[in-house]
C-alpha cells in the first residue's frame, strides 16, 4: 500500500510510520499499560444483581413510556424526579411515590412537534428544571413540551397543585430530554446551561428572571454539551466538554471545561443581557508524564465537596472523563480544587490574534481594569476597554490542574466506561481519619465504590476500589445522589436505591479488614456499618476496639482465616505492574525506547507487602529497573497473563492502525500535517489523538457516510441522528438541519 498522510502538501509520513508510532506510543506510556492490565484486577468484593436485589428498592415510574428520568432536588426526606409529563415526590427511604403533578402538553403543541418531525415519544412533556422559590412558596417547574418549552409556577394549596402562570421555558428547559443540560438555583434566580434553539445547535447560560445570557457564536461556546453546575461564593459555575476552539491543528478536540459566571452580574448597558463576567478554562485529567494522555471528554461532576485535604481545608469537585469513542476506551475521576479553578481565572487569558496564528497567552500589562470576569457591584459602570476585552477573551491560557496532579481512578476497557460520580464526603472511619467515598456509575448499570485515599503522591498509583456492585445489566447510570445512608442510582426509566455500605457480606475479621471499606469495621465479632454504630464514637474499647485498616487491608488482630491468604497483593487493587519491561524480556518488543525507563516514577511495581514493610521503593539507578521489577512480578502474575496483557496492550493499536489505514486508503488525497504531530506535546497519541478527527479539513465539510444528495425533505430528525452518531465529530454545514452552525475554524 502506498498510502501515505499529509496535509496540504505537508511532508508525508508513510503508514508504516503509523504503525510504529502506535506500538511506540504504548510502550513509551506504562501508566496506561499497568492501568490496562488492571481490567484483570477484581475489586475488592464484587456484588451481583441478586445479590443486591435482597437490600436495594426500585422505583420504575408511571411505565407507560421512556421516562427520562431526571432528578430535580431534594426535599428533606423525599425526592423530587422529573419524568415524562409527571413530577414525581417519592420517598428518600422507601422510593414510594408520596405525590405526583402532571402536566400534559397541549394537544396544539403535540400537534406542531409532530408536524414538525419528531416522533410521538418526543412530543411529550419530559419535566427537566424544579425550584423551590422560598420568598412566594412558589414551584417553577420547566419541561420539554412537545419541543415547545414552557416554565409555570404552581402553588401547594388545600393538598394541590395549583398553576399560577405559564410562559416561555427556552433557555432555561431543552427541547429533547435527551440534550444534555443543567440548571441551578441561586436564589430566587435560576440558572440553566442549555440549548434554546429547535435543531439544539444554539447553546446558552441563561438567567432568569433577571435575563441575562451567553452571546451566540464561538465567542462564548463551541458545540458544548452541559454537564453540571453550581454555586461557590460570589459566582455559579459550570462545567461542560465542548470542541476545543484553542485547538487548530489537524482536526477536533473535545475538552473539558469549567466555565464561571458572577451571580449578581447586572450586563451592561451596551451589550444589553448578556454576560459581562463569562469566563472559561480547560480542565486537566491527564496521566503527567514526557507525554501526558489526556482524558478530555468531561461526562459528569458531583456536588460541591468541603472537606480537609493534604491537611488543608479545601473546596472540591470530583469529575468524571472519558476518551473519544473512536479511540482506546478508558474513563478517569479527577478531582479539583477551587483554589486551583480560581487561580487558573486569575491568570493569563488566551487569545488568538489572527486566524492563522496559534493561540497564545495574552501579556498581563494589556488587561484592563477593573480585572476582566471578577465580580463588580454593579457591572453597568464597567468601562468599555473592559467590555470590548471581555468579548474578545473569555478562554483562560492555563488548564486547571487536577488534585494530586493525576487521576484519582483510570478505568480502561473494552466495554465499560464511567458515567457519573457522587460523593459520601468526609467519612470518618476507625483510624480516626476522614475519606471521601465515591460512587461511580457505569455505562453497562454498574456502581462502583472508591475512596480517595487523599496520597499527595505525585507518583503514585493507588487506587482504592471496594466495591463492583451490578445495579441493572445493560442500562447506563445517567445520576447518582448520595442521600443519607443510601445512593440513589437513576437510570433512564428505573430509580433505585442501596446502602452506601455491605459491610454484612463479609463474614470474617480479615474479610471485613481486606474490604479497605472506611464505613465499615470489625467489632463484636460482626462486620458493622460506622452508620450501624450511629454516631457511637468512639467505638466501643472493651478489649478489643474496632479493627479495620484502611491503608493495608491487614491486621494483626484479626484470627487467622486460611480461605484468604495472607497477602495483600490479591485483595489490593492498586497492584499496577509495569508492562514495558515484561515487554522486553518476554516478547523482546523491539519499539520499547529507553526512555521509557526514565520515566521511572511511573514504573515503579507498586505491589504494598507488608512482610517487606521496611523494604524502601528501589531508587532510581543504573541497574535496569525491569529486573527487580520481574522479580517482584514472578510471584504474583504468571507468564502467560502477562503475555495475555501485552495482547490486550498491542491489539488496540493494531485496531487503531488498521482503521487508520483503511480512512487513509479512503481518502488517499487526504492529509495530516506532520509538523503537528512533532510541536506538540499531545504527540503520543498522534493517530488517536482524543477527539482527533483523522480525516483532513477539505473531506470533513462532505457528509461522508451520506450521499451528497441526501434529500433534503428527510424528516429532521434522521438528519439529527445522522449528525449525532455517523456522523459525530463531523458535522459540517452541508447539513440544512443546522442553520446555526457556528462556522468551525480548521487552519492548515
Ligand atoms: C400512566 O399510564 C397510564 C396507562 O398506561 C396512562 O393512561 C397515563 O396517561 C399515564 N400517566 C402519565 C402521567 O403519563
Ligand atoms: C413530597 O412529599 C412529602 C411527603 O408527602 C411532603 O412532605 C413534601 O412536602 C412533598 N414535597 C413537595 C415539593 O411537594
Ligand atoms: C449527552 O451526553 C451523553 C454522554 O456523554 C452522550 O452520549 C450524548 O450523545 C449527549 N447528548 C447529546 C444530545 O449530545
Ligand atoms: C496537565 O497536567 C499534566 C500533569 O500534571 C501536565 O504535565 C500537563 O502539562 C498539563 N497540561 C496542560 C495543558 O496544562
Ligand atoms: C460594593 O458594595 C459594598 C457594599 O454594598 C461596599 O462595601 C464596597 O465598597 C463596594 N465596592 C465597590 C468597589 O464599590
Amino acid at each position: 500500500m502506498e498510502s501515505v498522510l499529509h496535509c496540504h502538501g505537508g511532508h508525508k509520513i508513510p503508514l508504516i510510520g503509523w504503525f510504529m508510532t502506535s506500538l511506540f506510543l504504548f510502550c513509551a506510556f506504562p501508566p496506561i499499560h499497568s492501568r490496562l492490565w488492571q481490567e484483570n484486577y477484581e475489586p475488592i468484593q464484587k456484588v451481583n444483581a441478586d445479590e443486591l436485589r435482597k437490600t436495594s428498592k426500585q422505583f420504575t415510574g408511571n411505565g407507560s413510556g421512556p421516562d427520562y428520568f431526571r432528578l430535580l432536588e431534594r426535599d428533606g426526606s423525599s425526592l423530587l424526579v422529573g419524568a415524562r409529563n409527571l413530577v414525581y415526590n417519592i420517598s428518600l427511604l422507601t422510593l414510594r411515590e408520596n405525590q405526583r403533578l402532571e402536566w400534559f402538553s397541549s394537544t396544539q403543541d403535540i400537534e406542531t412537534c409532530t408536524i414538525k418531525g419528531k416522533s410521538s415519544e418526543e412530543c411529550q412533556n419530559y419535566i427537566r428544571v424544579l425550584m423551590k422559590k422560598p420568598a412566594t412558596e412558589q414551584m417553577l417547574i420547566c419541561g420539554t413540551n412537545a419541543y415547545n418549552p414552557k416554565c409555570r409556577d404552581y402553588l401547594f394549596e388545600d393538598g394541590q397543585f395549583k398553576q399560577v402562570r405559564e410562559f416561555s421555558g427556552v433557555g432555561s428547559s431543552p427541547f429533547d430530554p435527551r440534550h444534555n443540560s443543567t440548571a441551578l438555583q441561586v436564589d430566587d434566580q435560576l440558572f440553566a446551561g442549555t440549548v434554546s434553539d429547535f435543531s439544539g445547535q444554539i447553546p446558552s447560560i441563561f438567567r432568569s428572571p433577571k435575563t441575562l445570557k451567553t452571546k451566540d457564536g464561538t465567542s462564548f461556546f463551541n458545540e458544548p454539551n452541559f454537564i453540571g453546575s453550581l454555586a461557590n461564593g460570589e459566582y455559579a459555575y459550570f462545567f461542560f466538554r465542548e470542541s476545543a476552539i484553542e485547538y487548530t491543528n489537524c482536526g477536533k478536540s473535545i475538552y473539558g471545561r469549567v466555565a464561571r459566571v458572577c451571580k449578581n452580574d447586572k450586563g451592561s448597558a451596551r451589550t444589553k443581557y448578556i454576560w459581562t463576567s463569562f469566563l472559561k478554562s480547560r480542565l486537566n485529567c491527564s496521566v503527567p508524564g514526557e507525554y501526558p494522555f489526556y482524558f478530555d471528554e468531561l461526562q459528569s461532576v458531583s456536588g460541591l465537596v468541603k472537606g480537609n485535604y493534604n491537611g488543608r481545608q479545601q473546596d472540591v469537585v470530583y469529575a468524571v472523563f472519558g476518551t473519544p469513542e473512536n479511540s482506546l476506551t478508558g474513563s478517569a475521576v479527577c478531582a479539583f480544587t477551587f483554589g486551583d479553578i480560581e487561580r487558573t481565572f486569575n491568570g493569563r487569558f488566551k487569545e488568538q490574534k489572527n486566524p492563522h496564528n496559534n493561540w497564545l497567552p495574552v501579556a498581563p500589562d494589556t488587561v484592563p481594569e477593573p480585572r476582566p470576569g471578577r465580580c463588580v457591584n454593579d457591572s453597568l459602570t464597567l468601562p468599555d476597554d473592559v467590555l470590548n476585552f471581555l468579548s474578545k477573551h473569555t478562554l483562560m491560557d492555563e488548564a486547571v490542574p487536577a488534585m494530586y496532579g493525576r487521576p484519582l481512578l483510570i478505568h480502561i476497557s473494552l466495554q465499560t466506561r464511567f458515567t457519573t460520580v457522587a460523593v459520601a464526603p468526609q467519612k470518618p472511619s476507625v483510624d480516626g481519619r476522614v475519606y471521601d467515598v465515591l460512587f461511580i456509575g457505569t455505562n453497562d448499570g454498574r456502581v462502583i465504590k472508591a475512596v480517595n485515599l487523599d496520597l499527595d503522591n505525585r507518583n503514585g498509583e493507588e487506587q482504592l476500589i471496594i466495591e463492583d456492585i451490578e445495579v441493572l445489566p445493560g442500562q447506563p447510570v445517567t445520576n447518582l445522589l448520595v442521600a443519607n445512608d443510601h445512593v440513589v442510582v437513576v437510570f433512564e426509566n428505573e430509580i433505585h436505591s442501596l446502602k452506601l455500605q455491605r459491610c454484612y457480606l463479609a463474614s470474617t475479621c480479615r474479610e471485613c479488614v481486606r474490604l479497605r471499606d472506611p464505613m465499615c469495621a470489625w467489632v463484636n465479632d460482626k462486620c458493622m456499618s460506622m452508620d450501624e454504630n450511629n454516631g457511637n464514637l468512639p467505638w466501643p474499647k472493651s478489649g478489643a476496639g474496632p479493627i479495620q485498616n484502611i491503608k493495608t487491608g491487614l491486621h494483626e488482630r484479626c484470627p487467622a482465616d486460611p480461605s484468604i491468604p495472607y497477602s495483600p497483593t490479591t485483595n489490593q487493587a492498586a497492584a499496577t505492574v509495569p508492562l514495558c519491561r515484561p515487554c522486553i524480556t518476554q516478547l523482546q518488543c523491539p519499539v520499547c525506547p529507553n526512555s521509557a525507563h526514565s520515566a521511572h516514577d511511573q514504573n515503579r511495581v507498586a505491589i504494598h507487602d507488608p512482610s517487606k514493610n521496611n523494604r524502601q521503593k528501589p531508587e532510581d539507578n543504573e541497574v535496569p529497573e525491569y529486573q527487580t521489577a520481574n522479580t517482584d512480578l514472578g510471584n504474583v502474575y504468571k507468564e502467560e497473563t502477562l503475555a495475555i496483557a501485552v495482547v490486550m496492550t498491542l491489539l488496540p493499536s493494531l485496531l487503531v492502525g488498521f482503521f487508520i489505514g483503511y480512512q487513509v486508503s479512503r481518502y488517499r488525497n487526504s492529509a495530516f500535517k506532520e509538523s503537528n504531530l512533532s510541536e506538540t506535546s499531545d504527540y503520543s497519541y498522534g493517530p488517536h489523538r482524543p477527539g482527533q478527527d483523522p480525516r483532513p479539513a477539505d473531506y470533513r465539510s462532505e457528509p461522508i457516510y451520506a450521499p451528497a444528495d441526501y434529500p433534503s425533505s428527510k424528516s429532521i430528525n434522521v438528519v439529527l441522528n445522522l449528525q449525532r452518531n455517523t456522523l459525530k465529530n463531523h458535522a459540517t454545514s452541508t447539513i440544512e438541519a443546522k442553520p446555526n452552525l457556528p462556522s468551525k475554524k480548521v487552519y492548515l
